[in-house]
């Protein structure tokens, strides 16, 4: 089975977040079910630069405005088609937004190109490769299922998976023309989205199955409080719509060989992460101490919840606990840290930057990491936390609730707890999460039992692949026998 899998990351090329860790892992997962996936991702400096094997395959003078050319070619051990445009997509750095950290203006058309561009593919324009299956990800690669559809074509079938409801590619009616869409387009049972051109809506409008990344959060964003405006035609596309929890890349994300640890460990190793600890402590400018050491590896964002985390802050260190935040983002959030480490020397630290690396080892670290998100279409840091072991303390939304088992008596008796969840998301229910945790965390057995079973879970993605598997084979009409 054939499939063009079209977006706008992927690991290890281009990150920003998730997206690119989902991308990444799936291809290779996939293989072992007999699918075989090209990705079709932008251009950007990084991914050209890390390009080998290149193939010209078409050239523009003018596509979008931009010269284009789309190539084919193999890196990380991706194969990838590439939109290469030095116009639109040769801009280091965040692929969405500039130095001054708003959006590029002309996303609307960079991203359109690039759902063009996989409309192409898909629809055979260019030799041999036509696929079975085209799977765009999030609003970046939406379009697509629209371009198949208003140029008439009911082949390859479409999968839309949705990462997160919240970013949603909404552009002004005027660029209906410049996207190469027909003027009927412009209709509320066609790309319109509430007076402008939504990319996303186009992509669940027209997509045959759409997915999101947990089942909780398909549920969550079909009700109107969570559906984000698309909450309606979300519930009409009844079981066309469905949930697969992500996976993880469990050979980047092992503590047992993982470079970026100062100790690698196993399950039955694991006063070995004092080792990590204690460079944490280093590298935060922390004071050594006994009581538990909290890490957060985020976006600093209001969906991730991190302005609980501030207010709850004085009584987390009140509870003898340490806290570390690896994250960039709002610079109201990432000032309130910066505020917070001024005023608890030695006790709370942050790095306000993006660095793999050290996400590495706050996991293999820290005692807990914690994930308050107000939404959570999946999460992965909670799993990276399971899988080493750090104890996940997670709100109760979406993925999280889907993938943490909260250590209540009766899950601790049948030894099936893994992490610790609370709701609603507010600073006095942390507080109480907190609060259990530092019981369980003086209780040694009980942490390690906690420990323990995250790191026997099987988070890869070869498990979660035979779902994505299954779905593109029941469109092609397949049985996945
Ligand atoms: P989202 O995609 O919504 O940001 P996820 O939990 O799905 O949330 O994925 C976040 C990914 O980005 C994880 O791989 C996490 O380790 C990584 N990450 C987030 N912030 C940072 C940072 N400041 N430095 C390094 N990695 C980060
Ligand atoms: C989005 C979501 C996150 C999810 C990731 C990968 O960024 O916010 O919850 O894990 O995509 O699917």
């Amino acid at each position: 089975l054939k499939v063009l899998a079209v977006a706008s990351e992927i690991f290890p090329l281009i990150k920003t977040g998730g997206l690119a860790d989902v991308v990444g892992g799936l291809p290779l997962a996939l293989a072992h079910h007999g699918v075989e996936v090209r990705t079709l991702v932008p251009g950007y400096p990084a991914v050209l630069r890390a390009l080998e094997d290149t193939e010209v395959i078409a050239e523009y003078g003018y596509f979008f405005g931009a010269f284009c050319k789309l190539l084919a070619g193999r890196a990380a051990g991706h194969q990838l088609y590439v939109l290469e445009s030095p116009q639109l997509f040769w801009r280091e750095g965040n692929p969405y937004s500039g130095p001054d950290g708003q959006p590029w203006p002309d996303n609307p058309v960079r991203f359109a190109a690039l759902a063009h561009m996989a409309y192409l593919i898909a629809r055979g324009d260019f030799g041999a490769y036509v696929p079975d299956i085209l799977h765009v990800h999030d609003w970046q690669a939406a379009l697509a299922p629209a371009y198949l559809h208003y140029g008439g074509h009911t082949r390859p079938r479409t999968v839309l998976t949705i990462h997160n409801l919240a970013f949603q590619g909404q552009f002004s009616r005027d660029l209906l023309y410049a996207i190469g869409l027909p003027g009927h387009a412009y209709s509320t049972d066609g790309v319109e989205y509430y007076g402008g051109i939504g990319y996303l809506k186009s992509g669940i409008r027209f997509a045959d199955r759409i997915t999101t990344v947990s089942p909780r959060y398909a549920t969550e964003i079909c009700r109107p409080a969570d559906g984000m405006g698309l909450d309606g035609l979300l519930r009409q596309k009844g079981a066309a719509l469905s949930g697969i929890v992500n996976g993880i890349d469990v050979d980047t994300w092992n503590p047992a060989t993982d470079s970026a640890l100062a100790a690698t460990y196993t399950a039955d190793t694991l006063e070995r992460r004092a080792q990590n600890k204690a460079a944490l402590e280093g590298c935060f400018g922390l004071l050594p101490g006994t009581g538990p050491l909290i890490g957060i590896v985020s976006r600093l964002s209001w969906q991730k919840g991190i302005d609980i985390v501030i207010e709850a802050l004085p009584a987390i260190l009140a509870q003898g606990c340490r806290v570390i935040a690896l994250g960039t983002g709002d610079a109201a959030l990432e000032k309130a840290f910066a505020k917070a480490v001024a005023a608890n020397p030695g006790r709370v630290g942050v790095y306000a930057g993006y660095d793999e690396q050290l996400a590495h080892l706050v996991q293999g670290g820290a005692d807990a990491i914690l994930v308050p998100s107000r939404f959570e279409p999946c999460g992965l840091t909670q799993l990276y936390g399971l899988r080493y072991g750090c104890v996940p303390i997670v709100s109760r939304v979406g993925g999280l609730f889907d993938t943490v088992i909260d250590a209540t008596a009766a899950t601790c008796d049948l030894g099936v707890a893994d992490g610790i969840q609370f709701g609603p998301v507010s600073g006095e229910a942390l507080e109480e999460a907190i609060d259990r945790f530092v019981t369980i965390y003086a209780d040694t057995p009980a942490l390690r039992a906690l420990q323990r079973q995250g790191m026997s879970l099987d988070l890869s993605w070869t498990r979660r692949a035979a779902a994505y598997a299954a779905v593109f084979r029941s469109l092609v009409g397949q049985d996945d026998s």
